[in-house]
């Protein structure tokens, strides 16, 4: 009997806490909800990014010569990892970038050939001359794309981040990706304050930049502002939040990106926006204030690769569902572009 009434009042018992437990989180879940909707998001605001990015795209003339669209590197492509750089290249090509450059590891160059003719691919980021072997090309590019399968080699990130810095004594764009963000990860000043910079975390590898640059863990629930703090501790350099909806900063404004795309998270996907947030940055630091209407350039840039690549995994899922590769993504650019950007 006594054991009988023991477990009813040990089993009322976890009933209560599991009762109380549920009730927090549904708080703070519905506390969250309440942030991500009431945050920097005016009404048609989408549309009116959308606009900004349609003015800084370069219309297409017969009196352009060959590069003048955007000549685009990649820095990235070891031997684990060869499809991250082709999709990032592939990806500038499609939205209209003229030629794009990959400088890999000497034995990723051979396969990253073999995916595509449309790539020009220079077996360097390995070797003791890498980033002299990089650096003469500064001239014939635009904008530089780092990390798409960059992978974590010592002799590589070396290279990588003194590449970085010589980008930015030439005023080069960059826009850092996966482990190019290692690199920033390791030593933080090496893009501070440099405001032709874009970083696009994804959440683990925001949350590494944040404990890294701010040592602290952050705010769960009001992701603006975690991403206010990091743009801001890193000197206003951009940032492209990507997760749910998008957020992009640099460290005053906070755009949302909540362009539809699907459920379907496909690995490949980041180096679609890396690739295509290469040339549009390289057309929105040329489009000139009146386009950008006062706007930074690099929100501009970083609204519509994220727009565009939530697009393209839109159509793509249509088509192919549970199915969808990157490739499928990468097929859906021009329709895509066409019915952002064109239309
Ligand atoms: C979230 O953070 C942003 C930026 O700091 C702030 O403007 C906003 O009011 C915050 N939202 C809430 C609900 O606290
Ligand atoms: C970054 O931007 C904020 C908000 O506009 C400004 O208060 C701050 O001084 C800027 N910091 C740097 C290093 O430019």
């Amino acid at each position: 009997m006594r054991t009988a009434r023991g477990s009813l009042l040990c089993g009322g018992l976890i009933a209560l806490v599991s009762i109380a437990v549920a009730l927090c989180c549904l708080r703070i879940e519905v506390l969250c909800r309440a942030f991500t909707f009431h945050s920097h998001r005016p009404v048609g605001s989408m549309e009116k990014n959308l606009q900004l990015v349609r003015n800084i795209i370069p219309p297409l003339t017969e009196k352009k010569h060959k590069g003048q669209d955007g000549k685009i590197g990649i820095i990235g492509g070891c031997t684990e990892y060869t499809g991250a750089p082709y999709f990032a290249a592939i990806a500038s090509l499609k939205v209209g970038a003229d030629l794009s450059h990959v400088f890999c590891t000497k034995d990723a160059a051979p396969v990253i050939k073999s995916y595509s003719p449309n790539v020009i691919v220079h077996p360097v980021l390995d070797l003791s001359s890498g980033v002299e072997d990089v650096e003469k090309w500064f001239p014939a590019l635009h904008s530089m794309v780092i990390g798409p399968g960059l992978g974590r080699d010592e002799k590589v990130l070396q290279n990588t981040k003194v590449i970085m810095e010589k980008c930015q004594k030439q005023g080069i764009p960059i826009v850092i990706d996966a482990d190019g963000l290692w690199v920033v990860v390791q030593d933080p000043s090496v893009i501070q304050g440099y405001h032709k910079a874009i970083l696009t975390p994804n959440v683990v590898e925001f949350s590494r930049l944040y404990n890294a640059v701010l040592k602290s863990h952050y705010n769960e629930c009001n992701h603006s502002s975690n991403l206010l703090q990091l743009s801001q501790a890193l000197g206003n350099v951009t940032i492209v939040q990507k997760g749910e909806k998008d957020l992009i900063s640099d460290g005053s404004t906070v755009l949302v990106c909540s362009q539809q795309g699907s459920g379907r998270r496909c690995g490949g996907q980041g180096d679609l926006l890396s690739g295509s947030l290469g040339v549009l940055a390289h057309w929105a630091f040329t489009a000139g204030d009146e386009k950008t209407d006062g706007l930074n350039p690099t929100l501009i840039a970083a609204f519509g690769a994220c727009a565009l690549t939530r697009q393209c995994n839109h159509q793509a899922f249509q088509k192919h569902r549970r199915a969808m590769t990157t490739s499928d993504m990468i097929a859906e650019i021009s329709t895509a572009f066409n019915k952002l950007f064109e239309s």
